[in-house]
């Protein structure tokens, strides 16, 4: 099962009037990936999930299933599973005959679909709610609603669509490990529009990166995330620290720095911030700074350091026992790892 490609897309393209909403997507999903499609509002994202469906048309390119051409085929033959952003729940029917519905469109006998509705209800945790209706729950009983809806015919490829951007941080922390816990243990394929970076990476096997309607990367959380193809990439997906080279790229404010192979054909080196720390007596890259404000966070807190040209750098220390914080103008020393550091 697992590494069998299930979907591609090839060249796919998306035209409103003259407006280019996706331009040239070209990638590959898996049997049992969970990708996370991830990129600010209006970079495609819904866009492309909905063509994915057979909700919209292409404007050009193509998708395939399973080797198929699929492009013209209706949502309907492709019969793939879709939670939409709203719950899109039928509000004068319960929570069981939401979850029936599918199943009864396929014309399901009564006892199966008994049976797979109470399976449903269960696997969600909805147990005991199964004869209310939509507006006597609470929003993450409506979006578990949704999900089991969705789930229960057995879809091959689930395609969500935030589904959780309403739901407060707490049961938004509770559905993902609810989420990861059912493509676990379901198998299927889960194709995840999200806008959260956190949720993307805490949630996928591969994430989708894009732009203005173009695919910037694809990879798992820790390539995309430790090897960022570009400046968007990099900047997207947390917190990272560009330092210009020197103009004979031989280091960084005027500080002879060890540079990743490759940083002579680039003018920026960058690093994350959780890679830089406070430069012990054996560090090679020991670059001098200056506080410029510290901000507590609880367990840690985060300062702003300035080299010597007058670039700022994140950086984080924890507190718990040890050095107290250092005073705001203090001079520090970071350090890094070459092999930590990239070109950009
Ligand atoms: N039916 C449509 N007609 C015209 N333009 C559209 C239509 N649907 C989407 N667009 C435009 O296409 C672009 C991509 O929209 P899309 O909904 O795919 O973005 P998104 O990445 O899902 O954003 P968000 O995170 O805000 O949901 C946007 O600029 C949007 O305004
Ligand atoms: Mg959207």
């Amino acid at each position: 099962m697992v590494n069998t490609t299930q979907i591609e897309a090839h060249s796919v393209g998306k035209m409103f009037g003259d407006f280019h909403a996706l331009r040239d997507v070209s990638l590959d999903i898996k049997e049992g990936e969970f990708l996370s499609l991830l990129g600010p509002s209006g970079s495609g994202k819904t866009t492309f999930l909905t063509m994915l469906g057979g909700y919209q048309n292409l404007t050009s390119g193509k998708l395939l299933l399973e080797g198929q051409d699929m492009t013209n085929w209706s949502a309907k033959q492709r019969g793939f599973g879709m939670v939409f952003q709203g719950y899109a729940l039928f509000p004068h029917l319960s929570v069981a005959e939401n979850i029936a519905f599918p199943l009864k469109v396929k014309k399901w006998s009564k006892a199966q679909m008994a049976d797979r509705v109470d399976q449903m209800i269960e696997m969600v945790g909805l147990s005991g709610h199964a004869h209310k209706k939509p507006k006597a729950l609470s929003g993450g009983q409506q979006q578990r609603v949704a999900l089991a809806r969705a789930l229960a015919y057995e879809p091959k490829v689930l395609l969500l669509d935030e589904p959780f951007s309403a739901l407060d941080k707490n049961l938004r922390g509770q559905m993902q490990e609810e989420l990861r816990r059912l493509h676990r243990d379901l198998g299927t394929t889960f194709v995840f529009v999200t806008h959260d970076q956190e949720e993307a990476l805490a949630l996928s096997t591969h994430v989708a990166i894009f732009n203005q309607g173009a695919l910037q990367q694809i990879g798992t959380p820790t390539e995309v995330y430790e090897h960022p193809a570009n400046r968007f990439t990099a900047e997207f997906l947390g917190d990272i620290n560009i330092m210009s080279l020197d103009a004979e790229k031989g280091g960084v404010a005027g500080t002879k720095i060890d540079l990743p192979a490759n940083a002579f054909a680039f003018d920026h080196i960058a690093l994350r911030p959780e890679h830089m720390r406070l430069a012990g007596e054996t560090d090679v890259n020991k670059l001098p700074v200056t506080v410029r404000d510290m901000v507590y966070l609880g367990s840690k807190s985060r300062l702003v350091l300035e080299t010597k040209a007058g670039e700022e750098l994140m950086f984080y220390i924890d507190n718990g026992p040890g050095l107290p914080p250092p005073d705001l103008g203090a001079g520090l020393q970071v350090a890094w790892d070459t092999g930590d550091s990239f070109a950009l």
